[in-house]
């Protein structure tokens, strides 16, 4: 018994909208050409069994009806639960090996633990020959995010899904590609891990002690992804930069920007950018920023001058798929 499947899915990017996403609001999210990848096997005992060295999992190993039990460790934490879920509702006679490897680290914030969630799914319905619609594993996907971290959005299991730039309002309300092809996006890391769930809480405290101000923020940031979706389907670069500040601003109002974010935005603003800001919760992680093509390396330049590490990636890439094993 060696059936075996590999997928691959994309890790993503927060383009527009962050923290208002979680409230309701629409975001724009873009998947990136830096790929987690995963192998499942089909094992004869009922076991799960995980390899994920890039997260410090070496030699994992659990009962089928444990899953979910006991202490898990962080980097066993999706593949498990999403794996619970998955047999809660396609129960198998078979356990499954699991191996990771990603072209990404799980520091920069390009949500590893949202690839390895949907590619746990899309690979169990490819190995144990159950169709999924993108929906599905979606829904499956935020169930197990939800189940963890009890918040989020899940943007970025959409963009891990779907691929492309889309735009995406809380829980998949909407999840619809935009039409955009290359975008001058320039990548700087902080060298600093964010944690989600302590920011979105934060934000959260935040509404609740002052809810005019922030819901106010909420719905600028809401118009601004609006306009910003235009400025994307006329590829309006100018306009989209002068967007990102606007947007980076609201972030600022509450409170989850950061003194290295400042900095290399700050940096990537005066190196001719048409615009820059944070992605992703805050508090570390990465900043974008967007300039034309031609003063791109100076642009780099300053966000390394500035402290940062530039990531080269390209926006757009293709969603979960099959990958010669
Ligand atoms: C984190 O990358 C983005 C947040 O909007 C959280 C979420 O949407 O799940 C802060």
């Amino acid at each position: 018994m060696d059936k075996k499947v590999r997928v691959s899915a994309p890790g993503k990017l927060m383009l527009f909208g962050e923290h208002a996403v979680v409230y309701g609001k629409p975001s724009i999210v873009t998947a990136v050409n830096q790929r987690l990848s995963l192998k499942a096997t089909v094992l004869k005992d009922m076991v799960f069994e995980l390899n994920a060295p890039e997260v410090e999992i070496i030699n994992y190993e659990k009962n089928l009806v444990d899953l979910g039990q006991g202490v898990i460790p962080k980097g066993a934490k999706f593949i498990e639960i999403a794996l619970m879920n998955f047999f809660k509702k396609n129960p198998v006679k078979y356990g499954v090996r699991i191996e990771t490897s990603s072209e990404f680290k799980a520091t920069f914030g390009f949500g590893s633990s949202s690839a390895a969630t949907v590619c746990t799914i899309y690979a169990l319905s490819k190995l144990f020959d159950i169709n999924l619609t993108k929906e599905e594993i979606f829904k499956l996907s935020y169930k197990t995010v939800l189940d963890i971290q009890g918040v989020g959005s899940g943007f970025d299991l959409a963009a891990a899904i779907y691929g492309g730039t889309i735009f995406f309002v809380t829980g998949g309300k909407v999840i619809k590609p935009l039409p955009v092809k290359s975008t001058p996006l320039i990548v700087g890391y902080t060298g600093i891990k964010a944690d989600t769930t302590t920011l979105v809480n934060k934000v959260n405290k935040k509404l609740q002690d002052n809810p005019k101000e922030v819901t106010g923020v909420f719905a600028s940031i809401e118009h601004l992804v609006l306009l910003a979706q235009k400025a994307f389907e006329k590829a309006d670069f100018e306009k989209i930069g002068e967007l990102m500040n606007l947007n980076q601003s609201e972030l600022e109002r509450i409170d989850v920007s950061s003194k290295q974010l400042d900095n290399l935005i700050s940096a990537a603003r005066k190196a001719g950018a048409y615009g820059a800001k944070l992605s992703g919760a805050g508090g570390g992680d990465c900043m974008i920023a967007l300039g034309d093509f031609s003063i791109r390396k100076n642009i780099e330049r300053a966000i390394e001058d500035a402290g940062g590490q530039v990531l080269r990636v390209d926006v757009n890439a293709e969603g979960v798929k099959i990958e010669k094993s």
